[in-house]
C-alpha cells in the first residue's frame, strides 16, 4: 500500500499526475462532488494547524465524504500515554485514509508501518512536510507555466522550516533550478540536505545572508516564518524572528514576474502591505492546498483499490502510484 510520508515517495511522474488531477478538479469541480460518497477521512492531528488539517477537511467534504478526527494531542488518548501506532491502527479501523501531523520526526511514518489504510504525513516536526510541497508545485506551476528553469530564493528559518526541506527535495528533481538560501548562519539548512541533495546531484546552489543582495536574480522568493516551536530557547527566537522582512521597499529590484510564496502562517516575514501586490501569490498558494490534497486522496484511495463514486473519463485521470523514474 502507499503512503505519503517523504515527498521523495512520489516519482515526478506521479506528481505530475496529481498535479494535473488537481487542474482538472480546478476546471471541473462539479465531476468531482460525489467522487468520495461514503468514505472518510481521519485528520489525526497531535500539533496545532489551521491550512493543512482544514484544508484536508474541506477537501474531503468537496469530494462528498466524511471527516472525523482531533486537532490537538490533548483531545485524544495521547495524554493516556497511548502510543501513536495504536492511535493509527485504530483508527484505520474507522477511516479509509488518515493524514496525521505529529511534533517528532518519524511518527507518520511509523504509523503507516502499522495502518491499514493509506496515511499522509501533514507534517512531522522540523522533518518534512510533502503535502505543503505539492501545494507548491501546483502553485509554483499555475503560476509560471512550468517546474524546471528558474532561480529559487528560500528565506527565513532554513533549519526548522520542514516546507523548505521538503520542497528541496522535490524541486531537486527538475531540470536547471537554482537555489539561493538565504538565511542566519544559526538558521542554516541542515547539513544533510546541503550533502545528499545538492552535492550528491551536483545541483546549483549558494547561501547568502540577506535578500536585498539576491532579489534581482530571483524568480521566486519562499519566505517562512521563524519555528518559535521549535527553539530551545526563548532568547534566541526573539534575536532571530524578524531578521527577514519583505516590504515594497525591498521588492524595487525585484523581477517583474517575481513570485512570491509562503507556506503560511505568516508573522512578520512578510509585511501586509505587500499583499496587494499580484506577484503575492500566497493565499492563492493556500487555495491550491484544498485542491492538490482533493487530487492526492484520489489518487491514494483508488490505489487502495477504494471504489470511487466518478465516471469513467474522471476514474482515467487519476493516476497509477508506484510509476517507475
Ligand atoms: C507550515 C508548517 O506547518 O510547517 N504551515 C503549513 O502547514 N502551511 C509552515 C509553518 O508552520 O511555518
Amino acid at each position: 500500500m502507499k503512503h505519503l510520508i517523504d515527498p521523495t515517495d512520489l516519482s515526478v511522474s506521479e506528481i505530475d499526475s496529481i498535479l494535473n488531477l488537481a487542474l482538472d478538479i480546478i476546471d471541473d469541480k462539479d465531476k468531482y462532488s460525489e467522487a468520495c460518497k461514503g468514505k472518510k477521512l481521519a485528520t489525526l492531528f497531535f500539533e496545532p494547524s489551521t491550512r493543512t488539517r482544514l484544508s484536508f477537511e474541506a477537501a474531503m467534504m468537496e469530494l462528498g465524504g466524511n471527516v472525523l478526527g482531533f486537532s490537538s494531542a490533548d483531545s485524544s488518548s495521547a495524554t493516556k500515554g497511548e502510543s501513536v501506532g495504536d492511535t493509527v491502527k485504530v483508527v484505520s479501523c474507522y477511516a479509509d485514509i488518515i493524514a496525521m501531523r505529529h511534533p517528532k520526526e518519524g511518527a507518520p511514518m511509523y504509523g503507516a508501518m502499522v495502518s491499514d489504510v493509506p496515511v499522509i504525513n501533514a507534517g512531522d516536526g522540523g522533518h518534512n512536510h510533502p503535502t505543503q510541497t505539492l501545494t507548491d508545485l501546483l502553485t509554483i506551476k499555475r503560476e509560471k507555466g512550468r517546474l524546471d528553469n528558474f532561480t529559487i530564493g528560500l528565506c527565513g528559518d532554513l533549519k526548522f522550516g520542514r516546507t523548505v526541506h521538503s520542497l528541496i527535495k522535490a524541486l531537486s528533481r527538475y531540470e536547471n533550478i537554482k537555489f539561493i538560501l538565504i538565511s542566519p548562519k544559526e538558521l542554516r539548512v541542515p547539513e544533510y540536505i546541503i550533502s545528499e541533495v545538492f552535492e550528491k546531484n551536483n545541483i546549483e546552489y549558494k547561501e547568502v545572508r540577506t535578500m536585498e543582495e539576491v532579489m534581482s536574480e530571483l524568480d521566486i522568493i519562499y519566505m517562512t516564518r521563524v519555528q518559535k516551536e521549535r527553539f530551545f530557547n526563548e532568547a534566541d527566537y526573539v534575536r532571530l524572528k524578524d531578521t527577514y522582512i519583505l516590504d515594497m521597499d525591498k521588492l524595487k529590484t525585484a523581477k517583474k514576474d517575481l513570485s512570491i510564496l509562503h507556506p503560511l502562517p505568516r508573522v512578520n516575514e512578510i509585511s501586509i502591505s505587500v499583499d496587494n501586490d499580484p506577484r503575492a501569490c500566497y493565499f492563492r498558494q493556500a487555495m491550491n492546498g484544498k485542491f492538490v490534497r482533493m487530487a492526492l486522496m484520489l489518487t491514494l484511495l483508488k490505489d487502495n483499490n477504494c471504489k470511487l463514486n466518478l465516471p469513467e473519463d474522471k476514474l482515467a485521470k487519476i493516476g497509477k502510484m508506484g510509476g517507475a523514474d
